[in-house]
């Protein structure tokens, strides 16, 4: 048998450790577990619904069927507080005119691809450019603009919502059309599960992700430079001046990228450094350190740490990276769900996913969709504890 630590089982191991121990929790939100759903506006003539999952131990999710995004997300604290630490709106309008991917499903491609060109089969793809001179996030009108179908149900450890999305063949430039299915589940125990699913029928390029913006303590309440983070990833992928990568991937030893023991993220964010030049701080595709024999398993790979309410997020995923984005194109000009200011940093993004620009990196791990039964399967857990 090879060696197997523990950590290797984390997906259903992290939930199960990490969980607050709520039968000495005070103050933990009356409202019955179950799903709840209600109409959220309109775009483009088309209703929107917010769907609310909620479990038996304290924690609630709100999603919206527009972009799949994660309107709120409500986790008790080591008292059994309640906060939302998601940025986000309390109405569909902010999210259609202003919002800066929050919450949302992120795709065709995660991230940029250079120039937004690409190569396929010998063809080549020119995607719409919308960041600079590349393509972000799917373009124009990416995953996190469309309207999902949604589907409510229940399973024995906790709540599920099941979106889908048909991308037709040439949207946004890419080729072949896609069926994407993302599945959302609230386990009991205080963790959200993202599982992807696509199915092409010519081949294609794809990268998905989820866009949420944490700050663990609470949504509008300062800044995340206190927030430790431990990211198991002791190589990164550094970037040119547009955040396109060199193609190097690089140890992270001796810099401001090394988070492979908790570092407080304020620390060395104002550092004379050309990447946090580059980026206004940190927006970079860390890779994740995995055990050799087992690649593809979702294994634990980050945590960060609020020590003002002692929330812990735990991050399982069986992506190859993650985008650690911290907020920094946050100005103070928009005002979120609570009506409060979102400045400079007010929230981070842990966006697991395949590499920036890999259609256009061969020595990245592939991102190539090809026709097929199984297709793209991935999967992603938040868990939320206390320390
Ligand atoms: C990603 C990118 C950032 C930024 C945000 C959205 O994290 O890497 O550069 O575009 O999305 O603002």
């Amino acid at each position: 048998m090879p060696h197997q630590s523990p950590e290797h089982h984390a997906d259903t191991h992290v939930a199960s450790t990490f969980s607050p121990d709520l039968s000495k929790t005070r103050n933990v939100d009356a409202t019955e577990n179950g799903v709840t759903s209600e109409p959220f506006g309109e775009v483009d003539g088309q209703p929107v619904e917010r769907y609310t999952l909620t479990n038996e131990t304290g924690m609630s999710v709100s999603i919206l069927t527009y972009g799949g995004i994660i309107q709120s997300m409500i986790v008790p604290d080591r008292r059994g507080r309640l906060d939302n630490v998601v940025l986000g709106f309390d109405n569909l309008d902010e999210y259609v005119s202003k919002s800066p991917y929050f919450g949302a499903i992120v795709g065709r491609y995660a991230n940029r691809i250079a120039g937004g060109r690409f190569e396929l089969d010998g063809k080549p793809y020119q995607l719409p450019v919308n960041n600079g001179p590349n393509s972000l996030h799917g373009g124009l009108k990416g995953f996190d603009r469309q309207v999902w179908s949604a589907e409510a149900s229940s399973f024995e450890a906790g709540f599920v919502l099941v979106l889908k999305h048909t991308s037709a063949d040439g949207e946004e430039g890419y080729p072949g059309s896609v069926d994407v299915t993302v599945t959302y589940s609230l386990m009991n125990g205080n963790a959200l599960r993202i599982a992807y699913q696509a199915v092409t029928d010519a081949p294609t390029v794809i990268n998905l992700s989820n866009h949420t913006y944490f700050n663990l303590a609470g949504e509008g309440k300062g800044t995340i430079l206190r927030h430790a983070l431990l990211l198991r990833a002791s190589h990164y992928t550094p970037v040119n001046a547009s955040l396109i990568p060199t193609g190097e991937i690089v140890p992270v030893t001796g810099t401001p990228f090394d988070f492979t023991e908790a570092r407080v993220i304020g620390d060395r964010i104002e550092q004379a450094d050309e990447q946090l030049a580059f980026a206004g701080g940190y927006d970079h595709n860390f890779v994740f350190d995995r055990a050799a024999d087992m690649p593809f398993q979702p294994n634990f790979l980050a945590r960060v740490i609020d020590p003002g309410s002692d929330r812990v997020m735990d991050v399982a995923t069986d992506q190859p990276g993650v985008q650690f984005y911290s907020g920094n194109f946050l100005d103070g000009s928009i005002a979120g769900t609570s009506g409060r200011t979102y400045e400079r940093r007010a929230g981070f993004c842990l966006e697991t996913q395949h590499f920036p620009d890999s259609p256009n990196q061969p020595h990245f791990p592939s991102t190539v969709l090809l026709p097929g039964e199984r297709g793209f399967h991935s999967m992603t857990t938040f868990a939320f504890g206390r320390l």
